[in-house]
């Protein structure tokens, strides 16, 4: 059986609101809070990378938890903008902190990242693969978007969220599902060279591009079903659930996913208006903001859902145990 045992979070000192971005591109202040919901976002420093904001998001789990990680044995860093593409950003984080023995893996699923990390972890523990696994969703997104698209550069921030899990007396992890639409790749994407996904064009100069209103409508389409389908697979109803924490893309989307569901929003835990679009960090920020603000406590059972690039998803119900 498999737990999660601690969390932490870590956000860039630098906060940067709308503002910002009107000195460069033409948009504004209102423009991005009534089509996004986002006020500011967290700029990584120049020279600090993905490794870094993980190592410190790993140094807040240990300082909130008293937690040895010096006996982990597997560290999974799921980004969208790793430091560089070899040697991953686990091994990086691995060397950082000193861990030794340590198996190190990048899970490479966009905003799906955390979750589809979490359920190989469980995965893992449960298993008896390993014992003592660290997942960590980590991006500066700031570094890899394209100042000069004013319908993404607004988008997105940099920020980091771990957590330990480990085996226990009792299983966390209640039930699990994902699912992809490979045939939408080319609407969310960053490539340094093809400049083809499904035989549509595309701008390989390594930055974020996406077409945000085909993505919204396959999240808004598509999430509320699979939410649906996940609570179904747990035998549970959605009175069941005590928080969803579905990625935090654009206050919209959020908006708009409840609304399909009839679920109060006050239990809709949301890390987009302060932060912005982290990617995988998004849902560790909204828990971290939820449990600060006595929302999600010990007991409550939260239902988590990523989605984006691929374009895919990945859910999971999860006994919330700290
Ligand atoms: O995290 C991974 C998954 N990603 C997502 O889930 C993102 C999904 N998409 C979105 O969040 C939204 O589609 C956006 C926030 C990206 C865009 O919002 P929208 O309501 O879908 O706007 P739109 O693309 O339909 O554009 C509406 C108008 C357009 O002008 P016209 O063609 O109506 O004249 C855009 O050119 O808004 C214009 N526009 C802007 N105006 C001011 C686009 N970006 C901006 C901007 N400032 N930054």
């Amino acid at each position: 059986m498999s737990q999660i045992t601690a969390f932490g979070t870590y956000v860039p000192e630098r906060i940067v609101d709308n503002h910002y971005f009107e000195e460069f591109i033409d948009t504004n202040d209102e423009w991005i809070i009534s089509r996004t919901g986002i006020k500011t976002r967290r700029f990584s420093k120049d020279g600090e990378y993905t490794s870094d904001l993980a190592v410190k998001a790993v140094n807040d789990l240990v300082e909130s938890s008293g937690k040895d990680i010096s006996d982990v044995d597997f560290i999974i860093v799921c980004t969208t903008s790793p430091d560089q593409p070899m040697p991953n950003s686990a091994s990086r984080v691995q060397y950082k902190l000193g861990i030794q023995n340590c198996g190190c893996n990048d899970v490479y699923a966009a905003c799906a990242g955390f979750v589809y990390g979490l359920q190989i972890a469980h995965g893992f523990v449960n298993s008896g693969i390993y014992r003592k696994v660290l997942v960590i969703g980590s991006e500066t997104l700031t570094k890899i978007m394209d100042l000069e698209d004013r319908t993404s550069c607004i988008l997105f921030g940099d920020a980091a969220g771990a957590a330990l899990i480990e085996p226990g007396d009792s299983e966390h992890f209640i039930a699990f599902n994902s699912g992809t639409n490979g045939d939408l790749g080319h609407d969310l994407y960053l490539s340094h060279k093809k400049n083809s996904i499904n035989g549509v064009g595309i701008n390989p100069h390594g930055k974020i591009v996406q077409n945000g209103r085909s993505v919204f409508k396959w999240a808004v389409g598509n999430i509320p079903k699979k939410i649906r389908e996940l609570v179904e697979k747990a035998g549970m109803t959605l009175d069941d659930i005590d928080y969803i924490v579905p990625h935090s893309a654009n206050l919209r989307i959020i908006e708009a996913i409840v609304k399909d569901l009839d679920y109060p929003m006050e239990r809709v835990p949301e890390s987009v208006t302060e932060f912005g679009n982290t990617s995988s960090a998004s849902i560790p920020l909204a828990i971290a903001k939820s449990k600060r603000n006595g929302g999600i406590k010990k007991g409550d059972t939260v239902l988590m859902i990523g989605f984006g690039g691929g374009l895919t998803f990945a859910g999971a119900i999860v006994k919330w145990e700290i």
